[in-house]
């Protein structure tokens, strides 16, 4: 006679609460998959406001590059970190959630990576303040803008355009 069946319901609600949960959370952390479009690259879709979060912050990075190029032209190594910082890890604007589940977990990846690695260029710029090493590191780089445009593009998604 055990009173304790009574709570047989609460268990299955908490399971299901649980499960969701567990859901959202994968859903979110692994983002969305993608299609193959006319062009070979994978489509991601996103809504007009995401979008426009994704490509101001590439131009960002397009204009940081430029000024490291610029800086390392005239050998100054501290504006080459300042560059590179303001694109940086901590420079990374808020993803809102409907951005962070658009997009694929390769690409997160990805992006995390590359702001990490700009983090990396600045530290080594201050501490050696070798323009040839710099230079070499903004190569790399560089190749992996290349490798993720190759890879991806953006489309519409059907809640926006
Ligand atoms: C994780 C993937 C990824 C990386 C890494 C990446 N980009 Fe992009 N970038 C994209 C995608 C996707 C687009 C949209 C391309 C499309 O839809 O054809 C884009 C677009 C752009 C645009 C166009 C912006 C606009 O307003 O239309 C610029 C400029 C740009 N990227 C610069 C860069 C530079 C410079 C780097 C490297 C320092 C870089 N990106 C690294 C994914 C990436």
């Amino acid at each position: 006679m055990g009173n304790r069946s009574g709570c047989g319901f609460c268990w299955l609600s908490l399971t299901v609460v649980v499960a969701l949960a567990g859901f959202a959370g994968y859903r979110l952390f692994m983002g969305a998959h993608t299609h193959v479009g006319t062009d070979g690259r994978a489509e991601i879709a996103l809504t007009a406001a995401d979008r426009d979060i994704v490509l101001a912050e590439m131009r960002a990075i397009l204009g940081a590059v430029q000024g490291m190029t610029t800086a390392l032209t005239q050998d100054d190594l501290k504006l080459v970190a300042q560059q590179a910082r303001s694109v940086g890890l901590s420079a990374m604007g808020q993803v809102p959630p409907s951005l962070m589940q658009a997009l694929p977990l390769e690409f997160k990846t990805l992006g995390r990576e590359m702001h990490t690695e700009f983090d990396q260029i600045a530290l080594d710029a201050e501490q050696m303040g070798d323009r040839e090493h710099a230079l070499q590191q903004l190569g790399a780089m560089l190749g992996k803008c290349v490798a993720c445009h190759a890879t991806y593009r953006l489309t519409a998604s059907k809640d926006g355009d």
